[in-house]
């Protein structure tokens, strides 16, 4: 029987060019005070014209290979997880797979919005724990500047760019073990969250890019009402699976989409804010990749020791959500 799969590596990638609210009170009705206040955001990062999701999954994933120490072609599966791909098809996995060199890795894409990096971690806790791969590289990569429209105040001041990536592995090296994962979707609620053209049902026109569909929208508020009950829910059966009270959540890493939905979160699972690590004031909303990089950066900052546990909670467009519990484990090797 295989052993419980874990995070052996991790890394992260953030684009240098900073945006501030500043520079949005340059572009839209806003102000510094109002996005503070409503969002906790203060800066976010925006790629370069000629740099991609590929190239920032990239960055991450070379990272998280290296704090591995794993190389490209013990990979097994490339699981990328964004919903700003390079391309339609092929998949971003793929040319992953190709810069990387993992040339024994299969590759495939998740589209779970924002939620991505935790369902990416499931479908790596199955393979892995079903014997059937050894090594698999999850990574989450998004260029939502691509898809923001820089006009609409409602949404344009919550966005960044960015990327994260973690190795996910059989081997008993020190690391988090995975201990459960809980995912749920709504489809019902896909109208909240959405980038509507430019797919099968409204391929790109003239009048498609006139009506501005290829920029995401979203209904806030309505979306807000959601990421609070459902994170919870999914936190919560995380945690009665896994036999854990509130009590031994070490830290708690929420999605990066607002702070009074992270404040939500916290109250209700009685964790002082000094236990939820944060990076929205930075980077704003990353989508996918913003539990990973509170992740990488988490580790990189704070000694996490055997037997302290993390809970990962997210949400996002679908609707989706996920919460997954990590444990500090030693290594046996
Ligand atoms: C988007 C969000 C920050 C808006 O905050 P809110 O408190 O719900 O604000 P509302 O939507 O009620 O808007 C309040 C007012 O602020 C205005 N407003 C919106 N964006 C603004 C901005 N950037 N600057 C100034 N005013 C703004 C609205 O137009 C509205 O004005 P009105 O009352 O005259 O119509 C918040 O709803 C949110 O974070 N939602 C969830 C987002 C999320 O999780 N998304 C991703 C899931 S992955």
């Amino acid at each position: 029987m295989p052993s419980e799969a874990r995070i052996i590596g991790t890394g992260a990638y953030l684009p240098k060019q900073v945006l501030t609210n500043q520079d949005l009170e340059k572009m839209v009705e806003t102000t510094d005070e109002w996005i503070v206040t409503r969002t906790g955001m203060k800066e976010r990062r925006i790629a370069d014209k000629d740099e991609f999701t590929s190239d920032m999954g990239y960055q991450a994933c070379l990272k998280a290979l290296e704090s591995a120490k794993t190389s490209p072609d013990a990979i097994d599966l490339i699981l990328c997880a964004t919903l700003t791909p390079d391309y339609i098809f092929p998949s971003t996995a793929c040319l992953l797979q190709s810069r990387l060199k993992a040339t024994n890795a299969a590759a495939i894409d998740i589209q779970a919005a924002c939620s991505g990096y935790i369902y990416g971690l499931a479908i790596a806790k199955s393979f892995v724990e079903s014997g059937l791969y050894k090594n698999v590289l999850v990574v989450a990569s998004e260029k939502l500047s691509s898809i923001v429209n820089y006009k609409d105040r409602n949404t344009c001041v919550l966005f960044g760019d960015g990327a994260s990536a973690c190795v996910v592995s059989s081997s008993k090296v020190a690391g988090l073990s995975i201990r459960d994962v809980n995912l749920g979707s709504d489809g019902e609620l896909a109208e909240l969250l959405i980038l509507p053209a430019g797919g099968s049902r409204r391929p790109a026109t003239q009048e498609t890019v006139a009506q501005e569909l290829h920029f995401l929208r979203m209904e806030g508020k309505e979306v807000f009402k959601h990421a609070v009950r459902r994170m919870e829910s999914a936190s919560k059966t995380c945690l009665d699976r896994a036999g854990l009270t509130e009590a031994a959540i070490s830290w708690l890493i929420p999605h990066q989409a607002n702070i009074r939905i992270i404040e939500a979160i916290a109250r209700r699972f009685d964790v002082s804010m000094e236990r939820v690590y944060m990076t929205i004031h930075k980077y704003g909303n990353t989508s996918a990749s913003s539990v990973g990089i509170a992740l990488d950066e988490l580790l990189k900052e704070q000694k996490i020791l055997p037997g302290q546990n993390l809970l990962l909670t997210a949400f996002g467009a679908g609707l989706t959500w996920g919460a997954s519990i990590l444990t500090m484990e030693s290594g046996h090797e």
